[in-house]
């Protein structure tokens, strides 16, 4: 099914908080004023050592995960002619670099509480050294499947009760603004790829290589973590049975859904309209404005 253009309103999609149609948001950063401090509990996502890092462990990813995704659109930057998607790059490339920064912020917190990062954050360099010299085509592909990744993962959270509300001020903060960044700008890496390298097996290929290495170092992080507390295997299987289980079982297959959505040739990252429950979210951390309509495109 052929895409509608960039810059064309999309009727069949629901309206966003304040009446644009999905898909015409230009990415505008904003800086979430975070304070670490140490009022914040060891366990932060309600006492549970599993939950929480399996949160940081997928954190200890991020900066450099989102440098490369910068790289990676960037690269491909000068062969976009249309105004608006190159006001998204433009969004894009500031509300990652953003990011970047609060969760290098947010590493120096981890340091000060006990918590040794740095051995396993350098493994994780290396292996991101070797990914950046995969062909540019490549590197925009995984980019696309990654912030299909990390948009999920936002859009999942931020409908999770138990994950937004009761935490600490400054994890609740966090958690909802670069969720809501992320469902901001979903589409703009894939905008890039399908514009520059619209080959379905292409976009395949990048969305292996992302899950299998999104999938295989989140949980190297999550172990490494739960071990530097010394948190044992029954309580380790307690709290995953409990994170799996809430909702009704619903988060696995929601989350398998979304997933299989990508598979799908004419999938768009603006199908699945979640940009109304991210602005009410950030309303309610006091990070209320909404982006930028399309015409900043113009
Ligand atoms: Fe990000
Ligand atoms: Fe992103």
């Amino acid at each position: 099914m052929a895409k509608p253009p960039m810059n064309d309103p999309v009727p069949s999609l629901p309206q966003d908080s304040v009446g644009r149609p999905h898909g015409t948001v230009v990415p505008t950063s904003r800086k979430p004023s975070l304070a670490w401090d140490d009022t914040i509990p060891r366990f932060w996502l309600h006492g549970s050592a599993m939950a929480t890092h399996l949160f940081n462990g997928l954190n200890l990813l991020f900066p450099y995960g989102e440098r490369f995704f910068i790289r990676a659109v960037l690269d491909h930057q000068s062969q976009i002619r249309d105004p608006l998607l190159l006001a998204q790059i433009r969004g894009f490339v500031t509300q990652e670099g953003v990011h970047a920064h609060e969760h290098d912020r947010y590493f120096d917190f981890m340091r000060t509480t006990g918590y040794r990062i740095d051995g396993f954050r350098g493994k994780f360099r290396w292996f991101m050294k070797i990914l950046s010299r995969f062909p540019a085509p490549l590197r925009l592909s995984m980019t696309a499947a990654a912030e299909h990744y990390t948009a999920t993962l936002g859009g999942l959270a931020l409908e999770d009760e138990f994950i937004v509300h009761d935490l600490h001020p400054t994890l609740r903060r966090l958690i909802i603004w670069h969720a809501t960044e992320e469902i901001e700008h979903k589409a703009v890496a894939f905008d890039v790829l399908q514009a520059t390298h619209p080959s379905y097996l292409l976009r395949m290929a990048g969305f292996f290589i992302a899950t299998v290495a999104l999938l295989g170092w989140a949980l190297a992080g999550t172990r490494m973590l739960l071990r530097q507390d010394r948190v044992d295997r029954k309580t380790i299987r307690a709290q995953r049975r409990e994170v799996l289980s809430r909702n009704q079982s619903e988060l696995p297959r929601t989350v398998w859904n979304r997933l299989r959505d990508y598979l799908r040739r004419d999938f768009h990252p603006n199908d699945i309209g979640d940009l109304a429950l991210a602005h009410r979210r950030m309303a309610e951390v006091g990070l209320g404005e909404a982006p930028a309509a399309s015409e900043a495109g113009a």
